[in-house]
């Protein structure tokens, strides 16, 4: 900590409070997948769900992040990482602000996601594991950067020059190939009434 000389100061109300307003609990969706799997895509459309519902929410998405929060970042191994703590750092504020954070990063390394996962108190962080295979990312290349990748215009892309490390034990999976989007997000929605963050069956 680089301001050591710094006091934290309690609020007076609490994220319990601010939950019993919301009428739900939050919690965090960790989305990861590699780019074109359909994270921001689904994230979107559980957000949309989520707010006809009356349920407060919010997306973090990778590409618009590091348009602002984290535009200083390339995609080396450390800055991967300082991008996924700052994310995880965000989260942590808007879950004590009550909402539900759905966050659609690639976020590859499994030690930075479960640093993250280390921030929250157990079942407030569901990673969820947009499960695509590289061949169907790379043939939809939504963004051409697959193909720019491949000849070599795009340095440490994922999948191709730099790894990606599926989740061990994700809370959900999604076969984002083969599940249609309507069905993906209904089984995030059953997620998170099982784990009595939002009511209803
Ligand atoms: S992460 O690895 O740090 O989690 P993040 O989700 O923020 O990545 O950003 C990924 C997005 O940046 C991709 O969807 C893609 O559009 C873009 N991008 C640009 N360069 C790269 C790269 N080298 N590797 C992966 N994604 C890249």
């Amino acid at each position: 900590m680089a301001s050591p000389d710094t006091v934290w100061h309690h609020a007076v109300i609490q994220r319990a409070q601010r939950e019993r307003q919301n009428g739900h609990r939050s919690a965090v969706l960790w989305f990861t997948g590699l780019s074109g799997a359909g994270k921001s895509t689904l994230a979107h459309t559980v957000e949309e769900k989520l707010h006809h519902l009356g349920v407060r929410a919010y997306v973090l998405d990778g590409d618009n992040v590091r348009h602002g929060l984290c535009g200083d970042l390339g995609f080396s191994v450390a800055e991967r990482g300082e991008n996924i703590r700052r994310i995880g750092e965000v989260a942590k504020l808007m879950l004590d602000a009550g909402l539900i954070v759905l966050t659609a990063f690639i976020s590859p390394f499994r030690a930075d996601r479960e640093r993250v996962r280390g921030l929250f108190p157990p079942g407030d962080f569901l990673e969820i594991y947009c499960r695509c295979p590289i061949e169907v990312c790379e043939g939809r290349d939504t963004k051409g950067l697959y193909q720019r990748a491949r000849a070599g215009q795009v340095a440490e892309f994922t999948g191709i020059s730099s790894p990606y490390e599926p989740p061990a034990e994700p809370e959900l999976a999604i076969d984002t190939d083969t599940l249609s989007l309507d069905a993906s997000a209904e089984r995030v929605l059953h997620l998170l009434r099982e784990r009595g963050v939002i009511g209803g069956t």
